[in-house]
């Protein structure tokens, strides 16, 4: 992945960037939101050369975990915050930080991460980075009036195979692209009815599930999208003008909950806003279209699609099958990847893997986390920038806007400002 130079994050970013030379010490991460998700961040990011002076939690489990974690990795504890849910905020105030990964509930990631770049740190925040529009636009001008950059840890970016096409696009085996397709198509209702434990008492619904108590559209756009706008230079070249939506019936809430915790618990029987199957289309100013799905209360095996279809061939994910017009010896069927591999393999996958394999999500997200701590330590723009972050959450709350009004075109707005016309594909770079 292209590691920019000040110059091109000057020009292509308008921002005004730290008049700072490159860290010659460990970066100095900090934490905030260290339950399921924040532990696994933790882990990979202290297999880097890096200090963690501090980590924030409002859960003491989650506090002792991390900090001992910490300890037994560094041989120095760190200061622990979450005296209240407002503690992150103290914690930003510390001057030995010079970046704050945020992985707390969706509705605190652009607060925190706003107040992260307004302290003069770098920001890296889960997935979706924002719940909603003017949340997005937040974290934009404080990129912009700040100069410090806010990079959302979508960690598809850098699946191996999502990798790859992006390398086959730029190489032009599929030609011109005219359409793509992904899904978050993930069985997760175990994430918004609590087992017990640090989420509540079983059979509460949690954070993730109100979510779903109140809202109907597509809550988890940016796990498929990542990729998908880079393979089509998404505010790079292209950008996405408008979209519709579309909700099915609600049922796999109710379903799941009476199934385990019973048709008396009151949370078998409330009414769930989220349909069972969202389905998006959007639309791009240069005429590709995206097929989004979002499937997270149905039986079903995890998959993300991830399909990519050219003038001259196509990538389905699902099958992890490639066909190319002309190239591909069957007429019209299927081959297998491997020879793709071969000749293909995203270099920062064949320069990382090694260290990378066994990691989180197939290696992806040491991957990630080794591309945001590069940008600290350069004092770079990150490879996903604020824009990146902004236009992908920002599908969530336009999609619900879409459903809401009979699935109404809504547009997208342009987080660019007119940027995107000039601003540099995603570069393809070893690591
Ligand atoms: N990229 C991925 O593959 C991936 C996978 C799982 C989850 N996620 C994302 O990670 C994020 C966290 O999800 P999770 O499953 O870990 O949730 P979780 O509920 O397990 O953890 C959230 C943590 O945030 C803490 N928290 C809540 N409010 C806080 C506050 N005001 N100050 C400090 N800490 C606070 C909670 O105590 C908890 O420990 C979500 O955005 C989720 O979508 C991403």
């Amino acid at each position: 992945m292209k590691i920019w130079t000040r110059r091109e994050f000057l020009s292509t970013t308008a921002l005004a960037a730290q008049s700072k030379p490159p860290l010659t010490r460990p970066v100095r991460v900090g934490l905030i939101g260290i339950g399921s998700r924040g532990t696994g961040l933790l882990r990979t990011t202290l297999k880097f050369p890096v200090e963690v002076p501090a980590v924030c939690d409002i859960n003491e489990t989650a506090q002792t975990r991390a900090a001992a974690l910490v300890e037994k990795a560094l041989g120095k504890r760190p200061e622990v915050y979450g005296q209240g849910v407002d503690d992150w905020k103290r914690m930003l105030q510390r001057d030995d930080l010079d970046a704050v990964i945020n992985a707390g509930p969706w509705e605190l990631h652009s607060p925190m991460s706003v107040a992260t770049m307004r302290a003069g740190k770098y920001a890296a925040t889960e997935v979706p980075a924002a719940a909603s529009v003017e949340q997005c636009w937040d974290m934009v001008n404080a990129s912009e009036e700040t100069g410090m950059p806010c990079m959302i840890l979508e960690n598809v970016c850098y699946f191996r195979n999502a990798l790859l096409v992006l390398n086959m696009i730029r190489k032009g085996l599929f030609g011109e692209l005219t359409h793509c397709e992904g899904g978050y198509q993930h069985d997760v209702r175990t994430a918004f009815v609590s087992r017990g434990g640090e989420r509540g008492p079983a059979g509460t619904i949690t954070w993730r599930g109100m979510h779903a108590v109140r809202n109907n559209g597509n809550l988890y756009p940016t796990h498929p999208l990542g990729p998908i706008a880079w393979w089509l230079d998404i505010n790079r070249g292209d950008r996405f003008t408008h979209l519709v939506s579309m909700s099915s019936k609600s049922r796999g809430m109710n379903k799941f909950v009476e199934k385990n915790f019973g048709k008396d618990n009151p949370n078998a029987t409330r009414k769930y806003a989220l349909g069972d199957v969202n389905t998006t289309l959007i639309r791009t100013e240069n005429g590709a279209t995206v097929t989004l799905y979002h499937d997270t209360c149905s039986p079903r095996p995890y998959d993300l699609i991830l399909r990519v279809q050219g003038t001259e061939g196509i990538y389905m994910g699902t099958l992890d099958k490639f066909y190319f017009d002309g190239r591909s010896p069957k007429k019209e069927a299927w081959e297998d990847p491997e020879k793709y591999y071969a000749e293909y393999e995203h270099p920062l996958w064949r320069d990382l893997s090694p260290s990378a394999m066994g990691q989180g999500h197939g290696g992806a997200d040491y991957i990630e986390i080794h591309q945001f701590l590069q940008a600290v330590k350069n004092r770079t723009q990150t490879p996903i920038d604020v824009y990146d972050t902004a236009v992908w959450s920002s599908i969530y709350p336009l999609t619900v806007k879409s459903v809401a009004a009979g699935s109404a075109p809504v547009e997208v707005p342009d987080f660019t400002r007119g940027k995107y016309k000039t601003r540099k594909p995603v570069e393809i770079h070893g690591a």
